[in-house]
C-alpha cells in the first residue's frame, strides 16, 4: 500500500466534544493504544466501529481476547471512551480487552504484525456516487491486504445494508480471488444501520475465508 492513499472515510470532527470526551481523548485513549499486543492472546478486529456499540458488544463476549477497534472519526471514539469508562474515569472491567487505535485502519495494519481471529466491518461507507467510487475501502486490493492478517479459521465478516455496494464487495472478493459466502446471521444494530440510509430491508452479510 502507498502513502497516498485514497481518504475512505468522511469527517474526522464532528460537533464540538464535551469537557469530559475531551478529557477522555488526552488521558484514557494513549493508554488503550494496540501497541505491545500479547503474542499468545486471540484477537478481533473492528474496522470503522463508529461509536462502538458492536465493538462493546463483542469485547463483553469475548473476555479472554484483545478487540482492537480502528476508527478515525474522533465523536465515535469519545463515544466509545464515555461508554467504556466509569465515573472516576477509569475503563470499566468488562472492557478492559479494548484497544483503540483512532485513525485510518491502513495506517494501523502497516504497524502490526498480529493475525486476528475475526476482523468486522458494519456498514462501511458506501460512497454511492459513482464519481467517489474509488474511495471505496473493501475493494479488492484492500481484501487482498487484509487476508494477510487473518488468522488460520479466521473470518472477515462484512454487513451493510447498501445492496449495490454489496454486491460490488463480492465482485470485489472473486477479483482477489478470495473465498466467500454469504450468511443469514444477525448483529446487534449499530447506529448507522438504526438510521438505514439505503432503506433496505435488512443487511446482508458476506463472510471471507482462507
Ligand atoms: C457508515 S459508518 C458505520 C459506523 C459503524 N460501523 C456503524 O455501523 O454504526 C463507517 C465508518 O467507517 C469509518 N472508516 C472509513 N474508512 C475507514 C478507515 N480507512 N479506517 C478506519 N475506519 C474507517 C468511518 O469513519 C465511519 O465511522
Amino acid at each position: 500500500m502507498e502513502k497516498q492513499e485514497l481518504r475512505t472515510f468522511g469527517r474526522r470532527h464532528g460537533k464540538k466534544l464535551s469537557a469530559r470526551q475531551t478529557m477522555l481523548i488526552d488521558r484514557i485513549l494513549p493508554t488503550i493504544s494496540p501497541t505491545n499486543l500479547p503474542a499468545n492472546t486471540g484477537k478481533i478486529l473492528e474496522i470503522g466501529f463508529g461509536a462502538g456499540e458492536h465493538l462493546r458488544e463483542i469485547a463483553r463476549q469475548n473476555p479472554g481476547k484483545i478487540i482492537i477497534g480502528a476508527e478515525p472519526f474522533m465523536n465515535g471514539v469519545a463515544s466509545l471512551l464515555s461508554a467504556i469508562t466509569n465515573e472516576s474515569n477509569t475503563v470499566r472491567d468488562e472492557y478492559k480487552n479494548i484497544r483503540i487505535f483512532a485513525d485510518d485502519v491502513r495506517d494501523f495494519l502497516r504497524q502490526t504484525d498480529s493475525q486476528f481471529e475475526q476482523i468486522w466491518i458494519l456498514h462501511p461507507d458506501p460512497w454511492p456516487k459513482a464519481r467517489h467510487e474509488k474511495r471505496r475501502l473493501l475493494n479488492a486490493d484492500f481484501l487482498k491486504t487484509l487476508i494477510k492478517y487473518l488468522a488460520q479459521n479466521g473470518e472477515i465478516i462484512i454487513g451493510t445494508d447498501h445492496w449495490e455496494y454489496f454486491d460490488w464487495i463480492c465482485a470485489q472478493s472473486v477479483a482477489a480471488n478470495l473465498k466467500y459466502y454469504t450468511p443469514d446471521i444477525e448483529t446487534i444494530q449499530t447506529r448507522y444501520q438504526k438510521k438505514n440510509k439505503a432503506g433496505t430491508e435488512s443487511p446482508r452479510y458476506l463472510i471471507i475465508k482462507h
